[in-house]
């Protein structure tokens, strides 16, 4: 698909994107928009670098596509000088390949901050509720009358609810869980949390100024001290090699055995085999996960777990945020192009 046909600079999207705000801003920067409307899921370095051809200013890409040093050194080669994840996450991209080619890097944080904590906020929900395996019961036909017994899960009031990750995604997924349910807080950020202390210091003032029962909250001294003590577990780091199956056999096992892991970050933070063997030995010990270790796919057994929801990789797939995230990761790229700020530039 392409608009403005005779732009003077050639921009390539590598999947159509929602709303139509990103082209018009492509257009209106005097750009010629090509649009891949290949069916195949996830492409190729190959079908990738057909797409640069000859001469190609920028790439708007996905984070399902393997952004190294052959697809950087094609882009310079075709005269491209921006590349944009439309994702805030870009483990996909060599930022130092690109920096090598000339190319700037840009992704797109904030807009998608409260989607994704809203989807970890349901997914936490959903599981201590058991709010999945009793559809599938109604569904199948199996409910017979009110039982005392019946899906019995746990109050998160008044639990722990431990975010390991505190920048945006997991301070805003935080706020939600104390500020909406009343859960008490224990937090570990190798980096910098000071977005969720002020956060939590004002809202225990606010609590004590309005006469409501306090809750309480930590910054642990260390990730196995958040694993002890909460109810809930929330990831959100990035990923990279120190964050690579940060969840692993020996972490599950200091965990509480009815607790709740979520997963919104990438999948290979968690060790997904070690996570489906814990799942088989603790019935009582819950999942809810949007990313997994061998996108697409799934580790053997995991469909089979009463206990595991999981969800296809939607965290931000609200229709403000998508488009958001299109307009931000189509700034970026025109922003480059013609010396105007961007928006964000990890290698800026
Ligand atoms: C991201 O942006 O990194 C998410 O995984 C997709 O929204």
């Amino acid at each position: 698909e392409v608009w403005n046909p005779n732009g003077k600079y050639r921009v390539v999207s590598t999947k159509p994107m929602p709303g139509t705000r990103w082209i018009n801003l492509l257009v209106q920067q005097d750009c010629r928009v090509e649009i891949c409307t290949e069916k195949k899921t996830i492409l190729s370095v190959e079908d990738i670098i057909a797409l640069i051809g000859n001469k190609c200013d920028g790439v708007i890409g996905q984070l399902t596509e393997d952004w190294g040093d052959t697809l950087f050194s094609a882009l310079a080669k075709a005269g491209g000088k921006a590349f944009s994840n439309m994702a805030v996450g870009y483990n996909n991209v060599d930022v130092d390949a690109a920096t090598k080619y000339g190319v700037a890097v840009g992704n797109t944080p904030g807009v998608l901050t409260e989607t994704t904590a809203e989807l970890a906020a349901s997914l936490s929900l959903a599981a201590s509720r058991r709010i999945v395996e009793a559809d599938e019961f109604m569904r199948a036909g199996l409910y017979d009358g009110w039982l005392p017994h019946l899906f019995v899960g746990n109050l998160l009031k008044g639990q722990t609810v431990g975010v390991i990750g505190a920048g945006r995604i997991g301070s805003a997924y935080a706020r939600m869980m104390i500020e909406g349910f009343k859960m008490n807080l224990i937090y570990y950020d190798l980096y910098q949390a000071t977005r969720l202390e002020k956060f939590v210091t004002a809202y225990g003032q606010f609590l004590k100024a309005s006469g409501e029962q306090p809750v309480t909250w930590k910054r642990a001294s260390s990730m196995d001290e958040v694993l002890q003590v909460a109810d809930v577990i929330s990831l959100h780091p990035i990923l990279d090699k120190t964050t690579y199956h940060l969840i692993n056999k020996e972490r599950l096992s200091k965990m509480k055995k009815e607790a709740i892991l979520i997963n919104c970050s990438r999948g290979p933070v968690v060790d997904e085999e070690a996570l489906v063997e814990h799942l088989k030995h603790n019935p009582m010990f819950r999942v809810g996960l949007d990313v997994f270790e061998d996108e697409p796919y799934m580790k053997p057994g995991l469909a089979d777990m009463k206990n595991a929801i999981v969800v296809p990789h939607i965290a931000s797939a609200s229709k403000w945020t998508r488009e958001g995230m299109a307009t931000l990761a189509a700034l970026n790229v025109v922003g480059k192009i013609k010396g105007f700020p961007t928006w964000s530039n990890p290698n800026a």
